[in-house]
């Protein structure tokens, strides 16, 4: 059988890619590897956001230049938003990359990878750039459709992404992404019913629906138009599934209606990632985000009164251009005054392509933007932790989601001793599923899981927990999670459950 490894970067839409390429190859027979030296086929599925994760990604290539050269079989591939980003440059940066693939051309990967090996040469599959054509020939470039699922590539078995948009048409100044994926598209909402109602005959449990703009969904056909609020509504009615999610939404977007959806439907998770990217006005401006500090502060006080106890992150991106100590000092307040579960700060790297890198100076010094970074981060990680005191001494519904990362990095610790005295036959495949870093049934471990809201909850539990909806008293927190241990009725009665 020959065999696949696979490296993903980047967002959950890079991570929904990698499943269906990794199901149309096994389809094609291959298995998974974990060890990039043992693959017949190495693929780095990519990510363009910021330009650290390019270079990333050329230093792997770099590494695997010997192993190309002492087996010229190999098939070395980049897909995703780098390899529509740089499109001939991966081939003049790393000569020995056979084939590169853009996100909306993901459906090709197995033809390509059988017209390298027959020795067709180097394949090139991108879709059209913004302003190559016509609206309807550039959409339909990129148009990617989402036939096969790979249950064991999913986050865990019970647990998949599903895709719901593509592309985005808002065109902020710093992000790459309208280039590389494209004409924002919705997705039809019977193949999206079609597909979620799939995924809970396998065993699924929670969807995270996935969209640049998540809560800009719209389609229309004849008559009828479906908002994101009646998709979620649709799917609300799937048995099986329990969980909803969704990222990442628009703040402009944030209407009513879906707030209203949120806080009605009990299967939907009480969790809004709704980037704001800065707190100055003339930031917004600069960004092209499309609204103003005053508009943003007021979705949020909308949102927290109309939904008790929901989590609301954000993103914030620092020392974009002209980005002053003011305007710096006024995302800081938002953030002091948003009370944000999370949010994820970014420095600013200017994207060749973007209006930003095309009009405006990339002029805060990297030595300020990593200040602010860790400033921001700072009054962050305080407010996260402070927030995340109410829960103790409460219990919180737990969704379990597997091994915590401390218990998987004992059991990878005692696998290499054991594999010391007996070496292992083959590797375990990558992605969730049977067998995957798991302790043996039935033996306590450490696990985690997260509430309706996100929060992450690490516990002591069984193995057998895995996939199940279990409560837990909540003894400890940090910024970033709860620690507890499994309620046990006769025991802790009285806690009362938070979310
Ligand atoms: N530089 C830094 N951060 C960026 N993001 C998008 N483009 C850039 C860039 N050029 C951030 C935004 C977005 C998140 C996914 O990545 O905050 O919400
Ligand atoms: Fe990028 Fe803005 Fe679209 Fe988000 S909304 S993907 S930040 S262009």
């Amino acid at each position: 059988m020959p065999k696949l490894y696979i490296e993903t970067v980047g967002c959950q839409m890079n991570v929904l890619d990698s499943e269906l390429v990794v199901a149309a190859l096994r389809k094609e027979g291959y298995e998974l590897t974990s060890d990039s030296a043992a693959a017949d086929t190495v693929i780095f599925n990519t990510c363009s956001v910021r330009e650290h994760a390019e270079e990333k990604i050329y230093s792997a290539l770099g590494r695997l230049k010997n192993a190309k050269q002492s087996n010229p079989e190999k098939v070395i591939g980049v897909i995703g938003c780098m390899a529509q980003n740089h499109q001939r440059t991966v081939f003049e940066r790393a000569p020995y990359v056979d084939l590169v693939v853009g996100p909306g051309q993901l459906h090709q990967v197995p033809e390509l990878i059988r017209k390298v090996q027959q020795g067709s040469g180097q394949q090139l599959e991108v879709s059209l750039g913004r302003k190559d054509g016509s609206r309807e020939n550039i959409t339909r470039s990129h148009e990617s459709f989402d036939p096969l699922r790979d249950p064991t590539m999913r986050p865990t078995p019970f647990q998949a992404y599903v895709r719901i948009q593509i592309g985005c048409d808002k065109f902020c100044t710093y992000c790459i992404v309208p280039s590389v994926r494209g004409p924002e598209q919705s997705r039809s909402p019977q193949h999206i019913l079609a597909e979620a109602r799939q995924l809970a005959d396998e065993g699924c449990k929670e969807i995270t629906l996935l969209g640049q703009t998540v809560n800009s969904y719209k389609y229309t056909e004849g008559e009828t138009t479906t908002r994101f609020s009646d998709l979620i509504t649709s799917l609300h009615d799937i048995e099986g599934i329990d969980r909803i999610k969704f990222v990442t939404n628009y703040p402009k977007d944030m209407t009513d209606d879906l707030l209203i959806a949120v806080r009605d439907l009990p299967k939907c998770c009480k969790y809004l990632h709704v980037p704001a990217q800065s707190g100055s006005d003339a930031q917004l401006k600069t960004m092209r985000r499309g609204y103003t500090v005053a508009e943003y502060r007021e979705m949020l006080a909308r949102t927290y009164e109309m939904i008790p106890n929901v989590a609301v992150t954000s993103d914030f991106i620092v020392g974009f251009s002209g980005e002053t100590d003011e305007d710096f000092q006024m995302s800081m307040d938002l953030v002091r005054e948003s009370r944000f579960k999370n949010s994820f700060i970014f420095k600013y790297s200017e994207r060749p392509g973007t209006k930003g890198a095309q009009h405006m100076i990339d002029d805060v010094p990297d030595a300020v933007k990593r200040a602010r970074n860790q400033e921001m981060l700072a009054l962050q990680n305080e407010i996260s932790e402070e927030d995340n005191q109410r829960f103790l001494g409460g219990k919180v519904e737990v969704l379990v989601e597997g091994l915590s990362k401390a218990a998987i990095k004992k059991e990878a610790e005692l696998q290499n001793a054991n594999e010391q005295i007996t070496p292992s036959p083959s590797p375990s495949p990558q992605g969730g599923g049977e067998g995957h870093g798991m302790a043996p049934q039935g033996q306590q471990t450490q696990l985690t899981g997260r509430t309706m809201c996100d929060r992450i909850v690490v516990f002591d539990g069984n193995r057998r927990q895995v996939g199940e909806t279990i409560d837990i008293a909540i003894y400890d927190a940090n910024a970033h999670t709860l620690f507890g241990s499994v309620v046990t009725q006769h025991l802790t009665p009285e806690l009362v459950t938070l979310s």
